[in-house]
């Protein structure tokens, strides 16, 4: 089935299904390693990384999905972040936002990654995973922090950034990976991309009008 830039509205079908639980378990299994803990209160862990590939390979839609799907599994209690942790107790703890904040990261990282009808360029796709990756679920998850660890809003910032190095390091992983699979095994995207001489003729036709 053709899965071009135009259609990404339409249902999901099962082929989508299967390729958000296989980013879930992705990233499910990217917390198998284990965490660390610096300061005490949030883990660095390479999940993120997971949710990196999640949102620049599926997509804002399915990418946003496949976290939602393993942030669910985890409330019923499946042992799925970092550490073996899981239940409700995660969504209530330091944690919390950066765990929600995924979800927005990966749409977020979606959308810049999948933003034109061409095939991400490295540089687009370093773009998407460090802007939704880490400013996006930073914002979400540090404030939270602060709440849950009644710490002042600027030093937990400063706190965060202990995550920084790491996360700059995922962000490289994320982006060697996907502009690979971009040209090893498009079909991992499901979209056809618009050949980029095709743009020139477009902004001619666009100009024309
Ligand atoms: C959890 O397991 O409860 C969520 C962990 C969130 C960890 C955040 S994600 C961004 C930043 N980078 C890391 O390596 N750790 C934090």
């Amino acid at each position: 089935m053709r899965d071009d830039y135009r259609s990404s509205r339409r249902a999901l079908d099962a082929t989508d299904l299967a390729r958000v639980a296989v980013m879930a378990a992705t990233i499910a299994v990217l917390g198998l390693p284990g965490s660390f803990n610096v300061f005490g209160a949030v883990p660095i862990t390479a999940q993120s990384l997971g949710v990196m590939l999640a949102g620049a390979i599926l997509g804002p839609r399915l990418g946003a999905l496949s976290v939602v799907v393993l942030l669910a599994l985890t409330a019923t209690g499946l042992p799925l972040l970092a550490g073996g942790r899981g239940g409700l107790g995660v969504f209530v703890g330091p944690s919390a936002g950066y765990a929600i904040g995924w979800i927005a990261a990966a749409f977020v990282i979606g959308l810049i990654v999948h933003a034109t009808p061409y095939k991400p360029t490295v540089w687009r796709t370093a773009l998407g995973v460090v802007v939704g990756g880490i400013l996006v679920d930073y914002a979400f998850g540090i404030p939270v922090q602060s709440l849950v660890t009644r710490l002042p809003l600027g030093e937990t910032a400063l706190t965060s950034l202990v995550f920084v190095p790491g996360d700059l390091v995922k962000a490289v992983l994320a982006t060697l990976v996907v502009v690979g699979l971009v040209r090893a095994y498009p079909r991992a995207f499901r979209r056809t991309w618009q050949p980029r001489k095709q743009r020139d003729t477009d902004d001619q036709v666009q100009a024309g009008r």
